[in-house]
């Protein structure tokens, strides 16, 4: 590896010029399609030589050195390498190479969610808090994202979890541009979202396609009863002539989805409220009075606490019952089997039941020992 403490230095094959075509024809046909130079970087011109970068593998280095020792004289140099423009980077790993010591190659984070032009990392939390120079590092990796996604133009840093009854986390701003609005498209439409004041994750993409694509009666009534900026009900309305009634409590989520309302096309309609839906079991709710028996289908995309808010699913749905899309935070083992019993339960309690299990499933792992569930059910009265 790079014997040198300069992590901005990199390793390079120094021969005369006359010998480069020489060279690069013999590690061609020596190495085939295995790297053995290092592309990010430009080769390095001076007087009477070449400097071909390397890659920063000693085992490369030794390779090289072998297959010319003898054909061609040569001498290995370390240099601060200059970037080549062209060069598109394939992984956050190199793109940092040559501006951050190999030390903190372990925190780079995994995955990171791209909503519109705006990415979102998350470094774990604990690891590397030994690391005395973990901003500088962070950094780093912002702009190797915006690198080799050319769409980004802003990278925030997770800060915290998920939090408050508008489900928002806080975010910390590490380059690009100092903003938190974007459009976002998913599925042929388009939102706009403020990743800082609404909740969105772009991980329910098959999810809302898989919802978005099930058979709908004509002029069906959907309640979205936690609708943020839109994504669940615009979706399905976007492809069929269905009526949704689309609540969220947080006034930003709530703006925001009127704009999505307006930027889509939309075959139905959807009728947008900035209430908590608790109120409209309110006796003196006159919504809670008009849309009492009036849905056909509720979707609860609330995984925390959306068994709570069971009895305003009954109260909404019609007389002759209907069907429920739940979501639910699931411990492990048997995440599918605890989120039906705590429904079985739950509406014991109210005096209505699951008729019929149309599918249950893991949407995806939510944390090591929790996943997110769905159970898309007929629910009727007791
Ligand atoms: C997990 S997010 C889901 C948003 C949206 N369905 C999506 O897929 O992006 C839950 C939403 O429910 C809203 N919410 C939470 N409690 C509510 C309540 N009591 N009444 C209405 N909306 C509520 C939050 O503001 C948040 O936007």
């Amino acid at each position: 590896m790079n014997e040198s403490n300069d992590i901005s230095e990199i390793p390079f094959i120094r021969i005369f010029k006359k010998n480069g075509q020489l060279f690069l024809n013999k590690i061609k046909f020596l190495f085939k399609n295995e790297s053995i130079l290092n592309n990010k970087f430009e080769p390095l011109l001076e007087k009477k030589f070449i400097s071909f970068p390397l890659k920063n593998d000693d085992a490369v280095i030794n390779k090289v050195k072998d297959a010319i020792e003898g054909i061609i004289d040569f001498q290995i140099i370390f240099k601060k390498g200059i970037v080549n423009k062209q060069y598109k980077f394939k992984s956050i790993k190199e793109a940092i190479e040559g501006h951050v010591s190999d030390k903190y190659h372990p925190f780079i984070p995994r995955s990171y969610d791209i909503i519109g032009d705006i990415a979102i990392l998350e470094f774990e939390r604990n690891k590397g808090s030994f690391i005395e120079d973990i901003s500088h590092f962070k950094g780093h990796v912002a702009k190797a994202l915006c690198n080799i996604n050319r769409n980004v133009k802003t990278v925030f840093e997770k800060t915290s979890d998920v939090k408050g009854s508008y489900r928002l986390r806080e975010l910390s701003f590490l380059c690009g541009e100092n903003k938190s609005l974007t459009r976002h498209k998913e599925n042929d439409c388009v939102f706009e979202v403020d990743v800082k004041t609404t909740f969105f994750t772009p991980r329910l993409v098959f999810e809302r396609k898989r919802i978005a694509s099930m058979d709908f009666n004509l002029n069906e009534n959907i309640m979205d009863l936690f609708a943020g900026v839109g994504p669940f009900s615009i979706q399905i309305v976007k492809k069929n002539r269905t009526n949704v009634f689309a609540f969220d409590i947080n006034p930003n989520a709530y703006n925001l989805l009127i704009n999505n309302i307006n930027l889509n096309k939309l075959k139905g309609s959807i009728i947008p409220f900035n209430i908590d839906i608790k109120s409209l079991l309110n006796p003196s709710s006159e919504l809670g009075a008009s849309l009492k028996n009036k849905a056909d289908r509720i979707i609860m995309n609330l995984p925390e606490k959306s068994i709570d808010f069971l009895d305003v699913a009954c109260h909404l749905l019609k007389k002759s019952g209907g069907i429920i899309h739940n979501y639910q935070f699931s411990e492990k083992p048997n995440p599918v089997e605890r989120s039906i019993e705590n429904l079985k339960k739950n509406l014991g309690i109210l005096n209505f039941k699951i008729q019929e299990i149309i599918e249950s499933k893991i949407v995806k792992q939510f944390s090591p020992k929790v996943d997110l569930v769905v159970v898309d059910f007929l629910i009727n009265r007791i």
